[in-house]
């Protein structure tokens, strides 16, 4: 061999190696750069010595010219679907009567793992080289994809290690993760192109280019799940042994499979895996159990559609589509004005929902939505729905689009677009408009702020209606009778109101500050000013450059805090509140207080449990620290708290300093002496 063979061969096994970390094991051991480098020279000896390309190098991935059609492709062994059921009395019939159909006495096991939402496909390994990869089609005939699958990074071409047989098919799931999914729709925005709408279209759209360069710039990924047929020496005896050997052999296995033995484990994994599915990375739409041995799903084999050794179960679908029957303009505290779209009910991630956010206007325009539109909408865990795409080709013809009213629809004051704002608003101000005073009296009132407990927003609602209260201030005024007076509100609870509005009178600094509810002040903020000024009064004689000086603070909201204080009904809203008895601890100012932390970026992540998590932030902040979303190999410390994730784990991949809730709290204590 020449030496540039041997270097070409060296560079290509090196290159797949790294690949294979980067993209199956999700373990980089090499930088992008050096990675480029080992690639870029690749590219230049294949140049060089055209002869030395070989299809499967890592050069040849996106290489095939477009293609006029698919060729259709027909399975050896039909590519089944699966059974399904929806809740835990299903998986336990399902496994009584695998059961008995297996005799009683023989033991059987069970295996979980995700229902990867995305398109299955079928790969051909031949002597170890990926040869066809072709799409479930009908189930007997699909598509060839083989050129468009090749560019998918976490497929290897080539596979690598000890008895891999002549021939095998391997099946699984191509999907496309989110990060990708975004990453593809914040480029189409820039660039005016079309958006996908959700994952699993973006992926099975991919997959169906008939140009794979095309393909290969929507990047997609792969699990493989289970076995096709085998040509060769291999004689695997359980579903879990043939995915550590694919694995082994370097092709991509979801790393959530594991073995169960009853219907009670498989419940309590499934509640695992629900609890997980936000933060996965990737859209699964349910798990999948089957029978663990081989041989047993070989005499329970399948009926016509389905084998009788797996059953899929489902989560509630988070997408579901539905009429747009209006929408209407909600008012908030500081008068932004958000279309929400009112819709036919329908059931989609667990519950009815009839009401989604539209966010802004630009979201409006960006989804061209008219009243009376179909359109996909989507309820995923805890989130609020969303209207992801409006389906036009079901637009009836009387539909009409929606506008931005130019008075508020509550007390009827112009409409604002600040410049190049996507957010419009009311400029009727607390004092005109009656949803700015509600709302603002809510967020007054709420956990994080004042802390009233047992004034809920729709009490307050009815106290602004009845006129018992304009103001924050009027609340302290409040009496037991008054209270007790209003619909829904019996004596007790009357009473036990007027006690939870007395304690609020004792509060911090940083909670009034917040509470007053100023453009951008949010609780970090009002901590960072509370902590900076010590008192309220140093705070309203600061001009905008003392603001500035908070951390934090940039010129924006130093001008918000300025404007807020510089109006006389606010600076009356706040000294009746004081009259009221509303009072906290003051201090010295800390404005020259040490940063130990300068110059240092930490992260916050889990769930802590003495603090919220822009509390913590802002004590970081206010000791000098930048705080950051993401974990990466210049971050100085990882707060990690309860159930912290992937953050966790970069970290400690990364060698970055990490400590508890215990220790930070310790840390932050020390800083106080
Ligand atoms: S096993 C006989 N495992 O679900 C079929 N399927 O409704 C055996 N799917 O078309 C399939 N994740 O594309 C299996 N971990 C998984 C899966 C999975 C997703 C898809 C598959 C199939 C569909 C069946």
């Amino acid at each position: 061999m020449t030496d540039a063979a041997q270097r070409a061969r060296d560079l290509r096994r090196r290159i797949d190696h790294h690949l294979h970390c980067y993209h199956v094991l999700d373990a980089p051991e090499i930088s992008d750069a050096e990675y480029d480098a080992l690639y870029d020279e690749l590219v230049r000896l294949e140049a060089e010595h055209p002869e030395l390309v070989v299809s499967e190098s890592p050069t040849q991935r996106v290489g095939a010219a477009p293609q006029a059609g698919f060729r259709s492709v027909r399975h050896r062994q039909a590519m089944l679907s699966l059974d399904k059921t929806t809740d835990e009395t299903g998986i336990a019939d399902w496994m009584a009567r695998t059961r008995r159909t297996l005799g009683e006495g023989s033991g059987v096991s069970f295996t979980c793992e995700p229902k990867i939402d995305g398109v299955a496909v079928a790969l051909i390994y031949e002597q170890g080289r990926l040869v066809q990869a072709a799409t479930r089609g009908d189930g007997e005939t699909g598509e060839d994809v083989t050129a468009n699958v090749r560019t998918i990074h976490s497929v290897p071409l080539i596979l690598a290690g000890d008895g891999i047989p002549e021939r095998f098919e391997v099946r699984g799931e191509v999907y496309m993760s989110h990060a990708d999914f975004e990453r593809y729709n914040l480029r189409a925005r820039e660039s005016a192109g079309k958006t996908l709408v959700n994952p699993r279209n973006g992926a099975a759209g991919s997959l169906r280019q008939l140009d794979p360069r095309l393909t290969a710039e929507r990047p997609l990924s792969m699990f493989c799940y289970s076995l096709g047929w085998v040509e060769g020496d291999w004689q695997p005896l359980t579903h879990m042994e043939v995915l550590a050997t694919l694995k082994k052999w370097r092709l991509r296995i979801n790393p959530h499979v594991e073995e169960v033995t009853d219907a009670a484990a498989c419940m309590e994994y499934l509640h695992r895996l629900q609890s997980a599915r936000d933060g996965l990375g990737y859209d699964i739409d349910g798990a999948v159990i089957k029978v663990n041995a081989l041989s047993q799903q070989a005499a329970l084999g399948a009926l016509s559609r389905t084998p009788r050794w797996a059953l899929a179960f489902k989560f509630p679908a988070e997408e579901a589509t539905t009429t747009v029957l209006a929408v209407d303009f909600q008012v908030g505290r500081t008068g932004a004005i958000t279309p929400v779209a009112r819709l036919e009910p329908v059931f989609v991630g667990g519950v009815t929902v009839s009401n989604a956010t539209l966010h802004n206007m630009d979201e409006v325009a960006r989804l061209e939505l008219h009243v009376g539109d179909a359109v996909m909408i989507r309820r995923a865990g805890d989130v609020i729905p969303q209207v992801m795409a409006v389906i036009a080709s079901r637009r009836p013809p009387q539909a009409v689009p929606v506008a931005l009213p130019d008075r508020c629809p509550v007390c009827g004051s112009p409409v604002e677009r600040e410049g190049e704002e996507a957010v419009a608003r009311c400029t009727g101000g607390v004092n005109i408009c009656a949803a700015q005073r509600k709302e603002g009296l809510k967020h007054f009132a709420s956990r994080r702020a004042m802390d009233i407990e047992g004034l809920g927003d729709k009490l307050i609602d009815v106290l602004v209606e009845e006129g018992h209260v304009r103001r924050a201030a009027d609340l302290y005024g409040l009496s037991a009778q008054t209270l007790a007076a209003l619909p829904r509100l019996a004596e007790k609870s009357a009473a036990n109101l007027v006690q939870a509005i007395d304690r609020s009178r004792e509060t911090t600094l940083n909670r009034f500050l917040f509470a007053l509810g100023i453009r951008d002040v949010g609780e970090a903020t009002a901590l960072g000013l509370a902590r900076h000024f010590g008192t309220l009064d140093g705070l309203m004689a600061a001009d905008q450059e003392a603001l500035e000086r908070v951390p934090d603070v940039g010129p924006v909201v130093a001008s918000r805090i300025l404007t807020w204080f510089a109006a006389e009904e606010n600076r009356d809203a706040v000294a009746a509140l004081r009259a009221a008895g509303v009072h906290w601890p003051e201090s010295a100012p800390q404005a020259e207080a040490p940063q130990p932390l300068s110059g240092q970026t930490w992260v916050l992540t889990g769930t802590l449990t003495t603090m919220t998590r822009d509390e913590a932030k802002a004590r970081l902040q206010s000791l000098g620290a930048k705080v950051a979303g993401s974990v990466s190999a210049k971050t100085h410390t990882v707060v990690a708290g309860a159930e912290a994730g992937s953050k966790l784990a970069k970290a400690e991949a990364l060698g970055v300093r990490v400590i508890d809730e215990t220790a930070f709290l310790a840390f932050l204590e020390s800083t106080e002496a």
